[in-house]
């Protein structure tokens, strides 16, 4: 195991001094983190003793390696190559530029290791340890280049482009919504959506490079969301996206729409892991937990209808405009919960049912017609809210705690919910969990979250060609 020392680590400080003697002086590491703000160092421990370590400063965006041991036992252990190894790993992810370092000039075998590593023998040091010179080598970091991927949307009613830098940096995004077609039919109709992404695509793709001032040349990879979603939606943004890899020579990433909606948090801060994302959209319910980018381990999911589903219907029950979500939102924060609604399965499981609720509102909606009794929309609303945001709560606040997870997460359109929000806030406030919202406007369905998604997908390997086919349903893996 590599630690980094800290300098209240009495024990491990005299214990370095007392096994590496020949190199410290009594008290010598204390006064080093005393007087040198740029000092680290990296040990290798085995059974809890120190059995190697690495001492280096880190000067803004250089590194000088300024001693490295390991025990005569260890050698030969691999302990070197993996302290080095993490150093540069450091090195990598700090946008260091170079590292330094001095040795003896007849140590041909540190001179010939640190060669292998992509060292160069700069200069000569006359004299430089008593009567023997030494070498000044230096590793030249490279730079990471930056990639742009081009993202698209295209599963549901919004045919959308973005242009994401690096996984983190929207560059710009373009959203063409089709709710104003779609609203007069109470909800998505999939020929129509299909039709308008169509006509769309192109004009789209078009503005996006232009409010980037980019042209397609200067994009690395094409991102596209191929399911779940509606197939004739997804179609158009499958086939656009295979066009422009196969015309411009860009790698293909195929992009699960939920990653998306969890890499929509990335934008706003990089993710942070392990974590537990509550996806809640148009479509899906899940409870996911991550270990690192790219894994993505399902720990439940809604039985049957999704919550913004259920928004929609309760909605449309109390005739509000389709997408219902957002009003109800909007009159849930006018009312009070005056109505009685049963919590949807609130058992032990992190699995989500919906379908009760919805029709328990309509049968009360019903109930309160027939009795001639007007319904109170604010009221509903909040009392509808309430219960869903109390199991949405309950389940999410559990998961976290039976997996001691300190990252929390929201993805998916109901995200935009602001009750949803303030109360996971404070919950998460209060059980001091680092919690991340995604940004209102990339909330609900968009590009940007789809290039995100798709950098650490290329990362991770996961590379598509001609033959991608959309699918209309999909497992998140
Ligand atoms: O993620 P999204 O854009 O599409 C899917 O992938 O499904 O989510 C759309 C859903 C709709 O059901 C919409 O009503 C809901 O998100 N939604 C909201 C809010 N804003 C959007 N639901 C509750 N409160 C909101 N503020
Ligand atoms: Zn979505």
């Amino acid at each position: 195991m590599i630690i980094k020392l800290l300098p209240n680590q009495k024990e491990l400080i005299e214990e370095l001094e007392e096994k590496f003697s020949d190199v410290f002086s009594i008290h010598g590491i204390e006064n080093d983190f005393k007087n040198n703000p740029y000092t680290n160092y990296y040990l290798y421990i085995i059974d809890n003793h120190v059995v190697g370590f690495i001492n280096y400063y880190e000067i803004y965006d250089r590194m000088e390696i300024v001693n490295f041991n390991v025990l005569d036992y260890f050698q030969n252990h691999h302990i070197g190559t993996k302290l080095l190894e993490k150093l540069f790993n450091f090195a990598e992810n700090n946008n260091i530029q170079n590292i330094t370092l001095e040795v003896r000039i007849d140590n041909q075998k540190a001179i010939y290791l640190y060669e292998k590593y992509g060292f160069k023998k700069v200069s000569i040091r006359k004299n430089y340890y008593s009567f023997v010179d030494g070498i000044l080598m230096e590793k030249e970091m490279k730079k990471m280049k930056d990639i742009y991927i081009l993202g698209i949307e295209s599963s549901c009613d919004e045919t959308s482009f973005s242009i994401v830098k690096n996984g983190t940096e929207e560059i710009s995004t373009v959203i063409s919504s089709q709710i104003d077609i779609h609203r007069k039919y109470g909800g998505v109709v999939p020929e129509i959506a299909s039709r308008a992404h169509i006509k769309n695509i192109t004009f789209v793709l078009e503005e996006c490079l232009n409010k980037a001032k980019m042209t397609i040349n200067d994009i690395d990879l094409v991102a596209v969301t191929y399911g779940p979603g509606l197939i004739g939606s997804l179609l158009v943004g499958v086939e656009c996206a295979k066009t422009i890899s196969f015309l411009y020579h860009k790698p293909l990433i195929p992009v699960h729409h939920i990653s998306g909606h969890i890499y929509a948090n990335n934008l706003v801060k990089r993710l942070e892991f392990p974590l537990i994302a509550l996806v809640i959209s148009g479509g899906h319910t899940e409870l996911i937990l991550m270990e690192k980018d790219y894994s993505f381990k399902k720990l439940g999911g809604t039985l049957d209808d999704a919550v913004g589903e259920c928004y929609d219907k309760v909605g449309r029950v109390i005739g509000v405009e389709y997408p219902g979500g957002p009003v109800i939102d909007k009159l849930a924060s006018l009312g009070k919960c005056t109505y009685q609604l049963p919590l949807p399965l609130n058992d032990d499981s992190y699995n989500f049912s919906f379908s009760g609720l919805k029709s328990a509102v309509i049968n009360l909606v019903h109930n309160e017609e027939q009795r001639g009794n007007k319904i109170n929309k604010e009221n509903l609303a909040a009392s509808f809210q309430e219960v869903v945001i109390n199991i949405l709560t309950k389940k999410t606040m559990k998961a976290l705690e039976e997996y001691n997870i300190k990252n929390f997460i929201l993805a998916g359109g109901v995200s935009a919910n602001k009750g949803i929000r303030s109360r996971f806030e404070t919950l998460c406030k209060e059980h001091g969990i680092n919690y991340t919202f995604p940004s209102l406007e990339y909330a609900t369905d968009n590009a940007a979250m789809i290039a995100s998604s798709g950098y650490y997908a290329y990362l991770d390997n996961r590379i598509g060609d001609l033959s991608l086919n959309p699918k209309s349903s999909t497992e998140l893996k």
